[in-house]
């Protein structure tokens, strides 16, 4: 009797659509909601089955916004006036409902982009999603959908938070203990009393780090490379005077309050300030700095272990550049995200280097040939999301006006 297996997709039809947006986090919400604006059609393809999954999904319980709320709210519609200056997630969350919904921007779910490519004869670009919800059969054969859309733009917002990376450790397979990349990390719960060694000293792993010591867990902290702390006051500052004083200036005065308020615990603990002030090195490399919610007020009593980068893992016994060696519950990577848009992309390369992020400068890098566009991949966090969203969309309403 033939029974029924799993083989190769099975194709539906080809759709023509005029853009095709790639992701609904932030950036693709954005981006479908300014073209409705303005009535030009789109459809938005999501691998998951809701929107921003990294912010409902993927982000740890006490996350707040970073930065102040005025510079988080997405194209046409700012973040209520009644919410907090720095929104907690849940907030933040429902407006990003509330803004899908106001907008009629309704992602089709459970769509996995596999490739997209550009046709030079039909002048489209081919975009294939896997659809996972639905099963097809056809005569004995049966597999998951396969749809093709042809796009005449097409815009990639897929994140720079793709896929968390977790660094080659030696030993890391033999690790007694339980370990996850930060993304996974939801709180600390379950982690009360035991040793945690939180990898990495970005936004991610300090927070965390202070939400572990919150818990009563013992938390160590492992800062290997120079990094600038600020608190959100100081980044708030430095944001309003760079409308009208030179990054060189700004970052003088922030780096001048970071001391002031740091100095000590930092050089007690071993933690060292690049030689480049922070906003110049957001503007050169994209880097953040990292913005202390409490973390260093538990380094400073002594709650939290600042720890040298890690050499290997033996067991439960964690080797350090020091030379020290500690045991170790649990560990969190707290080590960074890269961008996946290289494994499904075929061509862009005036778009996108080998890494999936821009070519270009950090904030012109959101056009493409072809009608290629990409949304979110600015390093400048909401703020640049907005402005790539409004960007797009208005390049495309010119693009597509009659009178061009
Ligand atoms: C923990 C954390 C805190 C942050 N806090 C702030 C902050 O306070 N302020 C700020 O300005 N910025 C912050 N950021 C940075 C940035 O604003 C967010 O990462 C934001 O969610 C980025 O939006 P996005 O739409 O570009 O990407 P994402 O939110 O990652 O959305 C991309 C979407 O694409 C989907 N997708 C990916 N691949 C495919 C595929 N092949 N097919 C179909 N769909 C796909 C994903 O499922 C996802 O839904 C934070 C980031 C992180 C990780
Ligand atoms: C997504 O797929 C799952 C099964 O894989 C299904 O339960 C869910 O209802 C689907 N969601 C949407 C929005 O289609």
């Amino acid at each position: 009797m033939p029974s029924l297996t799993m083989e190769s997709p099975i194709a539906s039809e080809e759709k023509d659509v005029c853009v095709v947006i790639i992701g609904a986090g932030p950036a693709g919400l954005a981006t479908a909601a300014s073209l409705n604006y303005a009535n030009v059609p789109n459809i938005v393809l999501e691998k998951d089955n809701v929107c921003a999954p990294l912010w409902k999904r993927r982000a740890y319980d006490r996350l707040k916004l970073h930065l102040a709320k005025e510079f988080c709210s997405l194209p046409h519609m700012s973040l209520p006036w009644k919410l907090p200056k720095y929104v907690p997630r849940a907030a933040f969350v429902s407006y990003l409902d509330t803004y899908a919904s106001h907008f009629h921007v309704d992602p089709l779910y459970n769509r996995t982009v596999l490739s997209a490519s550009y046709d030079e004869a039909a002048a489209r670009w081919r975009v294939e999603a896997r659809n996972t919800t639905t099963v097809v059969e056809v005569d004995d054969h049966h597999g998951p959908l396969l749809e093709t859309y042809l796009a005449r733009y097409l815009v990639v917002a897929t994140g720079q938070n793709c896929e968390g990376i977790i660094p080659d450790v030696p030993g890391l397979e033999g690790f007694s203990g339980e370990w996850m990349h930060s993304s996974e990390y939801q709180n600390g719960l379950g982690l009360t009393g035991k040793n945690v060694l939180v990898v990495g000293c970005g936004n991610s792993g300090m927070e965390i780090s202070y939400d572990l010591s919150n818990y009563d867990a013992k938390a160590s902290i492992v800062v290997r490379h120079p990094v600038h702390v600020l608190t959100t006051g100081i980044v708030y500052i430095g944001m309003k005077m760079l409308k009208f004083l030179p990054t060189s200036m700004v970052d003088k005065v922030v780096v001048f309050l970071s001391r002031l308020k740091y100095g000590r615990v930092a050089k007690k603990h071993g933690i060292r300030r690049p030689d480049e002030g922070p906003f110049f090195l957001k503007e050169k490399t994209g880097k953040t700095p990292t913005i202390d919610v409490g973390a260093m007020r538990m380094i400073k009593m002594g709650k939290i272990k600042v720890r040298p980068g890690l050499t290997r893992i033996e067991g439960d016994t964690i080797e350090f550049e020091d030379g020290k060696k500690a045991r170790f519950d649990a560990i969190i990577f707290a080590t960074g995200y890269r961008s996946t848009v290289r494994k499904w992309l075929k061509g862009g390369e005036d778009l996108f280097n080998a890494n999936g992020m821009p070519v270009v400068g950090f904030s012109k890098g959101w056009k493409g040939d072809h009608g290629l566009y990409c949304a979110g991949f600015s390093q400048m966090g909401l703020a640049g999301i907005s402005m790539d969203a409004m960007n797009i969309a208005n390049d495309i309403i010119l693009s597509l006006s009659p009178l061009k």
